[in-house]
């Protein structure tokens, strides 16, 4: 018999980027009204759950992930009774509602950063980590910030140096330090007792550093071009001894609530990402597995390679997850095109585990490149080539000026793609084959069968390179995805005999009934077909 499993492993996760999302109030920045007034939308779509980036006090130097205050709602997004009616609104459509969580840092001008850079003797001067130059007068190690320079900033009032691993405006907090654990989980909690599904929880990866903070290596394998952040190796400041302790922590005390959930960002190689499910599968419930959006190469070998190796990898009874976007990396269906991003969304949403989805992927939205005097990620004012902005364009809703995002006549706060008249949710809606057509069907299938959500998976060998196959099962029911990575056609072989229904095609016709043991795919295309009952094993 099987478990009974909770909403975050059947449903699925809808990633909100707030400012860019809808503008209700006409300022050109989404907000929370918008976003409630969407809710029907994400309901038709299909998606199960909702999570917000961040939307608390912040000066926006990282765009909310730079935080003033953890209890409260900025105003650019509304207020708390605004955040309040938005879990409410959502919880009435069945939709869990899922925050995120930055404790690594705050703002520099969080009061308690403000207090700290006071006086070395401040109370709150161990909250953050600080350090006396080096001999010379420089940073006191070779530390980098993932945004670019030192992550060492002088501090001329009280002469030693703070740490920030992000922007300079993004202070570390000291998780040594007992209070601001503690501080830090009394926020968890004053929005788990508001209702809140659970936590995205941010840069989870670098919460501790080495206590001795000893210079990190340098990258052997880095030459001129590769990303600055590459340069050097993070050895010192990423997954540290002690992590596991908070984790189990932060678990307990999300396990005190009723059906809540914790999703890690941690950008860490297999070996070391597994750990984080906790060895009695007590810590993040999620650790994000970010293979998809990390990945040099784009073929059926690599990506068939990435999901054996995550199975692989699972410890028992840990439950997967895939991510395909997110507001850090390029768009989907600017990496492959929009072609195979139709397949690659087949493969997101019928995979072993939690899909997550990134607003307006659904669209086959694209990155929409800006000229450098427009941009406004941090990233991006260094080195522009790596801003996050273009993948953080406004939703496109549909094929009125500002697609719909801001009203007429507002300058939305990043300007909106090219083609919104052709990708746009009123569009699509009335169009079949849509990028947003086939989402919502693929998303449709996988409610109504449990293989999809609970069936356990297995890589079907094929002798094209191009093609990806596997087999999903639950218990005598089968579904095959095919999968023809390549601008030709394929055939692949299935070890069935017998006939199977397709359920949906990535090039929307379906032809109903076929015979398994030789499936023809057209370019980039993807079959999902469910094994007829009575087909026997070949
Ligand atoms: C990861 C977030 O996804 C990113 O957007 C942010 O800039 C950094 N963490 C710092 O909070």
């Amino acid at each position: 018999m099987t478990q009974p499993h909770f909403w975050w492993q059947t449903g699925v996760i809808y990633q909100i980027y707030p400012r860019s999302f809808l503008d209700s109030n006409g300022d050109g920045v989404g907000d929370l009204p918008g976003i409630a007034s969407k809710l029907d939308y994400l309901r038709w779509l299909g998606v199960d759950a909702i999570w917000l980036s961040p939307i608390y006090p912040s000066p926006m130097a990282d765009f909310g992930y730079d935080i003033t205050n953890y209890s409260d709602v900025h105003p650019l997004f509304g207020t708390l009774e605004d955040l309040d009616a938005l879990l409410q609104q959502a919880h009435q459509r069945d939709l869990k509602l899922i925050l995120d969580f930055v404790p690594n840092h705050t703002s520099d001008e969080h009061p308690w950063f403000q207090q700290a850079r006071q006086s070395r003797t401040n109370e709150k001067r161990d909250w953050y980590i600080w350090r006396d130059p080096a001999p010379d007068g420089g940073p006191p190690n070779n530390w980098s910030s993932r945004f670019g320079g030192s992550a060492w900033q002088f501090d001329e009032q009280t002469e030693q140096y703070y740490l920030h691993v992000y922007d300079v405006k993004q202070p570390d907090l000291n998780w040594r330090n007992q209070e601001v654990r503690q501080t830090m989980f009394d926020v968890m909690r004053f929005w788990l007792d508001r209702g809140v599904d659970g936590f995205r929880v941010d840069a989870l990866e670098v919460l501790l550093k080495d206590e001795q903070f000893r210079d990190n290596p340098v990258n052997p394998l880095w030459k001129p071009g590769d990303p600055f952040y590459t340069r050097l190796l993070e050895h010192y400041v990423v997954d540290q001894p002690g992590m596991h302790d908070i984790m189990q922590e932060m678990r307990a005390l999300t396990e005190s609530y009723s059906q809540r959930v914790l999703i890690g960002e941690l950008y860490l190689p297999l070996e070391r990402l597994m750990p984080y499910y906790g060895e009695q599968l007590d810590e993040i419930h999620l650790p994000f597995n970010f293979q998809f959006v990390t990945m040099p190469t784009w073929e059926a070998s690599t990506i068939r390679q990435a999901v054996e190796g995550y199975e692989a990898a699972l410890p028992q009874e840990a439950w997967p997850n895939w991510v395909l976007g997110n507001h850090d990396r390029t768009r989907i269906a600017t990496r492959v095109g929009r072609e195979q991003a139709r397949l690659t969304q087949m493969l997101l949403l019928t995979l072993r585990g939690t899909p997550t989805c990134y607003y307006g992927d659904e669209l086959g939205m694209q990155d929409v490149p800006l000229p450098r005097a427009l941009m406004h990620d941090p990233v991006g004012k260094n080195h522009p080539e790596y801003s996050r902005d273009p993948v953080r364009s406004p939703m496109q809703w549909d094929g009125s000026a500002n697609a719909g995002f801001c009203p007429a006549g507002v300058r939305p706060w990043l300007p909106v793609a090219s083609d919104y008249q052709t990708f746009n949710v009123a569009a699509e809606q009335h169009d079949p084959r849509s990028f947003l057509m086939l989402t919502r069907a693929l998303l449709d299938v996988r409610r109504s069968h449990s293989t999809l959500t609970l069936g356990s998976y297995q890589s079907v060998e094929q002798e094209s390179a191009t093609c990806f196959v596997y087999q999903r099962q639950y218990a005598d029911q089968r579904c095959l995805v095919a999968l023809n990575f390549s601008a030709h056609d394929q055939v692949v072989t299935l070890p069935e005999q017998g006939q199977g229904h397709v359920l949906l095609s990535t090039h929307g016709d379906c032809e109903g009934l076929i015979p398994l043991s030789e499936v023809h795919l057209r370019g980039n295309e993807g079959l999902l077909i469910e094994v007829e009952a009575s087909s026997l094993p070949g």
